[in-house]
Parts: C-alpha cells; structure tokens; sequence
C-alpha cells in the first residue's frame, strides 16, 4: 500500500483494496464475456441482443474504472492485467460454443446475476469496516448491475427465470473456472 493522507486507517485501506480487486478481477472477466456475447450472438433477435449486450459492456467498462480509481485513492495497487484476471476472477468462464440470443441471454443473466450478488455483499462488507466511501462505490455499482439483470432476464418469462430453465442452460456449458473468493 502507498502512504496517503486519506484518513482511513491501514487495515481498512488494505481490505478494502484487496476486496476491490477480487472484484475489480470480476468486473473485467464480465466485461470480456459481455462482448463476446455482443459479437457471436445469431438469430432473428440479431440486432436487438447485439446492441444490449453492447450497453452492457459500456457499463461495465465504467464500472471497471470505478473500481480500479478506488483502489488507487487507498493507496493499493489496483491489478486489472489480463494474466491476473485469469488467475483471479471468480465467474464461471462463458461457453464459447453457444449461439443464439437465448443461449447468450442465459449465460449472461447467470454471470451477472452471480457478479450482482458479490457487488451486493461488498456493500455490507465494507460499511461494516468503516468504509463508507467504498460501500457508495459499490452501492452505485450494485444498482447498475441489477438493472441490466432486469434487461437480460425480461427476456425469459416467469416460468423460465423461476423455475431455474435459465440457471441450468448456461450452468451445463460452462464448467465453474474456480470456487468464489467473494
Ligand atoms: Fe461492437
């Protein structure tokens, strides 16, 4: 850690940084998968899904910034290299042999909804720290995320998001790359 006059004590600086980047390494894994849903998907919803997923990614994109400029006002290191993220994020790797917007929407709501749920537990987390400022980050990032949740998964009727069609269609495709360090 670097020194700074934030006033945030050491202890809290590196938590807080070590729990940005676990999910900052997140952020940039759902980024990649975002885009790669944005060029591969087919079918007649083509141009619809195509430009979603491309939303998407540009909120991801900011939300990667969000993260990474945190970090560095603590005074971490903020690791958003390629290498790393491979090594560190805890998303399931996206099947890469899926075709039509159904399939992408099932995958994408499964990694998006898993990436809300760890943004969301970050929140209290770091309020818990004494990190106030931090849990803001992540709050704002949180209703960013649900909010494109609720775009991919208005896609699917009820029946299809309760009753876990969408879980399992992506979750058979794609073997978890690691167990979640949250
Ligand atoms: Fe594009």
């Amino acid at each position: 850690m670097y020194e700074t006059k934030n006033d945030l004590s050491l202890d809290i600086r590196t938590r807080t940084a070590a729990l940005l980047n676990q999910r900052l390494a997140d952020a940039i894994d759902l980024g990649t998968q975002v885009k790669q849903a944005h060029w591969n998907v087919k079918g007649a919803s083509f141009i619809a899904l195509h430009e979603l997923f491309d939303q998407v990614a540009e909120h991801v994109e900011d939300q990667v910034d969000l993260l990474a400029e945190r970090i560095t006002a603590l005074g971490g290191v903020a690791l958003g290299t390629v290498e790393v993220v491979s090594r560190s994020s805890s998303l399931r790797a996206y099947p890469l042999d899926i075709r039509d917007g159904t399939q992408h929407l099932q995958a994408l709501s499964n990694v998006v909804a898993d990436f809300a749920a760890k943004i969301r537990s970050a929140i209290d987390e770091t309020a818990g720290w004494g990190d106030a400022t931090t849990s803001d980050v992540f709050t704002q990032i949180s209703r960013e995320v649900d909010k494109d949740l609720w775009l991919l998964e208005a896609h699917f009727d009820a029946r299809q998001v309760g009753q876990g069609v969408v879980g399992e269609a992506a979750g058979s495709s794609a073997a978890p790359r690691r167990a979640a360090t949250s």
